[in-house]
């Protein structure tokens, strides 16, 4: 149970709880307290010594990240010895120092600019130009990030996080003291373990680790930052979006993306975040025309309210509230549903029974976990930061093997004992195969007593599962088998799932087979362009939604000036269509036996495809070598 107990600092009394650190209760407490080194997230090293404080006792200089908060303690952040000590160290910390604000990417939001101003001595001992080097340059060899040794404060808070939230690590410090540097553990870095998760460039105080891709844009105070849940897999990482006037050029444009302090972040938004600027459908487009929303939803609305039937296929990147008006809609109008979900998901599912979700929070309840299926951490890759303890996996390592699993054969893992979580990851699990792995797990969840966890790619995937159960939707072979007999007079798609699991060339032949191919899409190529009928859907900070993640119920916003809405756009629709009705389902059911798998850190989906950082880190990535297909 948390104890509060009382302290004392600068005069004032603060009621705290024991034993926190005792620069996150001054922090808390709104006190101005220098720090480096400290990052709630990280374990504590007490390297930097700015966090230095008074502790009027004992007559001592204490440092406070590494002081646990006891009852009645009497601090002082202002004596004398403490401002000596910041000036001192801020001065030291400068020697080398470019002082290159004007073209460092951190200028605005750096830590040590921040301290110099308020705590520092105005000036530098031993100057250095911003093109002499005191400490020699190290080429990361990276596109991606890059390594200014002369701005390092040698904080260790980059090699902290790479080891010990993501796991990956790719960064050493080489050499000691005064030379003292940051490199990867492999070069080019780009083809090693690093998981270019960013997170380094996050906690970075200073500027001395930065993201290419960002340099020399845009200055930081001239971005506007909201916080909205990341949709590009199912864990729901809350992020940062950074956008604005940047290089003048757009208010539209997002610049880049960041983690909040819980540092939950991956590539695929780090990087990724160019997906949301380039080629985008902003606007409906009727027969080759732009056309209001409003207009749109009145024609589509005739096609559904005619003769012939319609199906609709639902996309796991699709929001809980438009999921919910899409059921009403096809109630309405007496659709057939399908999700590519029904080749993997739903057939697993008909054999394991009703599942009952896990999330990210539960995961410190396991001190085992039997991994089983494609790559997690390539599929979900936060989730992967969470598992802490002993790993056994059955399926392809890749970069699971940052975890350090056993690898085990299905049947060897009979042998497992006490209790433990089971991860199954449901990519490339089709059919009748997912049937019998759903019976295997049952099974196995039965006899061992172990809790099972399962993970899809759409990000979205337990909010289908929420809002559909399996009597409403028609499995996918069946659905697009049904098209392709000519069947259906109204398809209307949401999304590239489609794309994911079975390719385009199938899909694309399907425009023959209908009168109208209705294509929702965030973007102006690939799907759209089959069809001349484009309504457009919206990404992660452009549209207000629920997501069921594995973070749990996470809110998507939207502060991107889009000027448009698919919830606004469905609403209309089903305002137009007659009450009543009931979602017709196709009783042969049919599962593709084999579908595309594409399992990969930078290119897990037909959204993060869109993106240019993550397909050139692809490419370059061919050449890591992690442990496959074992
Ligand atoms: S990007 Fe992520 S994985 Fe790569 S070095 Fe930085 S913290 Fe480590
Ligand atoms: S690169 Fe940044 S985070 Fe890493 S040690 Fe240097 S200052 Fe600290
Ligand atoms: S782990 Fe998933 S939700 Fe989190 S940042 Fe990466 S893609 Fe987004
Ligand atoms: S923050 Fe306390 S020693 Fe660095």
């Amino acid at each position: 149970m948390t104890s509060i107990v009382t302290i004392t600092v600068d005069g004032k009394t603060l009621e705290v709880e024991k034993g926190k650190p005792l620069l996150q209760a001054l922090l808390d407490a709104g006190i101005d307290v220098p720090y480096f080194c400290y990052h709630p997230r990280l374990i504590i090293i007490g390297a930097c010594r700015m966090c230095i404080v008074y502790n009027e006792k004992t007559g001592r200089l204490i440092t406070s990240c590494n002081t646990p908060v006891e009852d009645g303690m009497v601090i002082s952040t202002k004596h004398p010895a403490v401002v000596e000590n910041q000036k001192y160290l801020l001065q030291a910390f400068m020697t080398r120092h470019p002082l290159d604000c004007p073209i460092c990417d951190k200028a605005g939001e750096c830590d040590l600019q921040d301290y110099g101003a308020l705590f520092g001595p105005q000036k530098q001992i031993v100057p250095v130009s911003a093109l002499e080097k005191e400490r020699h340059e190290l080429d990361w060899e990276s596109d991606f990030l890059e390594y200014y040794s002369n701005r390092c404060v040698v904080c260790y808070r980059c090699t902290r996080a790479c080891d010990d939230v993501v796991g990956a690590r790719a960064l050493y410090v080489e050499e000691r003291g005064f030379h003292s540097n940051i490199v990867p553990a492999q070069r080019p870095m780009d083809t090693s373990t690093c998981e270019m998760c960013g997170i380094c460039v996050y906690v970075c105080p200073v500027g001395a680790i930065i993201s290419k891709p960002f340099k020399y844009w845009t200055r930081s105070w001239l971005l506007k930052r909201h916080l909205t849940a990341c949709s590009l897999c199912p864990v729901g990482c809350e992020v940062q979006i950074e956008y604005g006037v940047g290089d003048w050029r757009s208010e539209e444009k997002v610049y880049r993306t960041k983690p909040t302090d819980s540092l939950d972040i991956c590539a695929k938004a780090f990087f990724g975040y160019d997906l949301l600027n380039d080629s985008r459908l902003r606007k409906p487009q009727l027969f080759g025309k732009e056309e209001t929303f409003g207009n749109t939803a009145q024609i589509l609305a005739t096609y559904l309210k005619g003769e012939g039937t319609t199906a609709i296929v639902i996309s796991g990147y699709l929001s809980n509230e438009n999921l919910a008006l899409l059921k009403e809609i096809a109630q309405r109008s007496s659709a057939l549903v399908s999700t590519t979900l029904t080749a993997n998901l739903y057939p697993f599912l008909k054999t394991y029974g009703e599942y009952k979700p896990i999330g990210i929070e539960d995961l410190k309840n396991y001190s085992q976990f039997l991994l089983v299926g494609e790559d997690l951490t390539s599929t979900a890759p936060v989730l992967s930061y969470y598992i802490k303890g002993k790993v056994f996996k059955v399926g392809n390592v890749e970069r699971d093997a940052k975890l350090n699993p056993e690898v085990i054969s299905w049947e060897a893992t009979q042998k497992l004992d006490g209790r433990g979580l089971l991860v199954f990851n449901l990519e490339g699990v089709f059919g009748e195969s997912a049937k019998e792995w759903g019976a295997k797990v049952r099974k196995f969840k039965e006899e061992k007593g172990w809790d099972v966890m399962l993970v899809c790619k759409e990000a979205n995937f337990l909010g289908v599962l929420e809002n559909f159960s399996w009597e409403e939707l028609t499995p996918i072979e069946s659905l697009i088998r049904h098209v392709e007999e000519g069947r259906v007079r109204n398809l209307l798609i949401f999304g590239e799932d489609l794309f994911d699991l079975y390719g385009s060339e199938r899909i694309s032949k399907l425009r023959e087979k209908v009168e109208h191919f209705v294509v929702f899409s965030p973007f102006l190529d690939g799907l759209s362009s089959l069809s001349y009928f484009r309504v457009p859907m919206f990404l992660m900070g452009e549209e207000e939604g629920t997501y069921s993640t594995l973070m749990g119920k996470r809110k998507t916003k939207g502060f991107l000036p889009r000027g448009g809405s698919l919830q606004e756009f469905l609403k209309s629709l089903l305002d137009s269509l007659p009450k009543g009705g009931s979602i017709s389902r196709l009783s042969e059911e049919l599962f593709p036996q084999e579908g595309l798998v594409e399992v990969h850190l930078y290119r897990s989906n037909w959204l993060t495809r869109r993106s240019a950082n993550l397909s050139k880190l692809y490419e370059k990535n061919s050449l890591y070598e992690g442990v496959k297909n074992v």
